[in-house]
């Protein structure tokens, strides 16, 4: 039985190096299988429940992509508005009554720490695909993979998380996750957005180096990544504090002149106006492989945590 079996998947910081490792090996030999044009059935007889009650692209369709390409089936609850908690049920009670009918479950919701109370609530093995402001265990996970697949390895490397620091869950998870490699980073927001304190203090603790700036041309310089997010506007309260801060970073073709050779340009997805078009033809940009990479992770994580691989 592999060390991910039955295990949820809920913080980015809950993984070792070795099960990280084993991800992105099982991930490697899913994308090969599919690239040599190989049906795969890992996942035959299972069903996944994919949750969402906040919108989502890519992270939705990578997951049940995923589980159809192993073989496996999917149902999927796509907007609050369409499920029982429209009505009000509560997430114990909707958790209690998908584990009657799925293998694994997938929940993204606006509130931090929903996917950890869900886990509590299901016997079934529950991953996070955002919970509020919190965490985005998965994200990173790809992020990670994108960054060995574009750079060799994530040693050694000066990677900047830009932007909205302070409500975005990919950057939370993907600070925590490359925290126990030997990377430098450099967190570049506006003083309104910066990363929670509790993520730096922690981060320090363990000894890893921190620069905090506003300057992005400044991050630019340093960077061998940069990894750009959006403003998060559905996280504001004050919609004129949104619109203050909306357009504090936007990365155009000519800041990445200041760049170091082979810089590789990150972003989550989906982004507003924090890349400009000119960008997506520079060789670094990788944002559109970065979210290919989301099915492969997503295929290794449904197999391990179902006990399948
Ligand atoms: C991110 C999210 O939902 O947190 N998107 C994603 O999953 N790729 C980023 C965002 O919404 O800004």
């Amino acid at each position: 039985m592999n060390k991910l079996a039955h295990k949820d998947v809920l913080r980015a910081d809950q993984f070792s190096k070795s099960e990280i490792a084993l991800i992105v090996e099982i991930a490697r030999e899913y994308e090969q299988a599919l690239a040599a044009g190989r049906v795969l059935e890992v996942m035959k007889g299972q069903v996944l429940s994919t949750l969402f009650y906040e919108p989502s692209t890519r992270t939705r369709l990578s997951f049940e992509a995923a589980m159809l390409r192993l073989g496996g089936a999917v149902i999927s609850v796509a907007e609050a508005k369409s499920s029982s908690a429209a009505k009000g049920e509560s997430l114990y009670d909707t958790m209690k009554t998908v584990e009657g009918y799925a293998d694994v479950i997938v929940l993204r919701h606006p509130q931090i720490g929903a996917a950890a109370e869900a886990a509590a609530a299901t016997y079934r093995p529950v991953l996070n695909a955002g919970d509020g402001a919190g965490q985005h265990p998965t994200q990173s996970l790809l992020d990670y993979y994108t960054i060995e697949k574009e750079r060799g390895t994530v040693k050694g490397l000066t990677v900047t998380l830009a932007g909205d620091l302070k409500h975005g869950r990919t950057v939370h998870s993907l600070a925590e996750l490359l925290s126990s490699y030997d990377v430098r980073f450099v967190f570049a927001s506006p003083a309104a957005l910066r990363m929670p304190v509790d993520i730096v203090t922690r981060l320090k603790a363990r000894g890893v180096s921190i620069t905090e700036t506003e300057s992005l041309a400044d991050a630019i310089r340093t960077s061998d990544v940069l990894y750009m997010t959006r403003i998060q506007r559905e996280r504001f309260e004050d919609p004129a504090e949104y619109d203050r801060l909306k357009d504090a970073y936007v990365l155009t073709r000519s800041m990445l002149a200041g760049a170091q050779d082979g810089l590789t340009v990150m972003h989550p997805l989906p982004r507003v106006n924090e890349i400009a078009i000119d960008v997506d033809d520079y060789a670094g940009a990788a944002y559109f492989r970065q979210a290919a990479n989301g099915l492969a992770i997503r295929m290794a994580l449904l197999a391990l945590v179902t006990g399948r691989a």
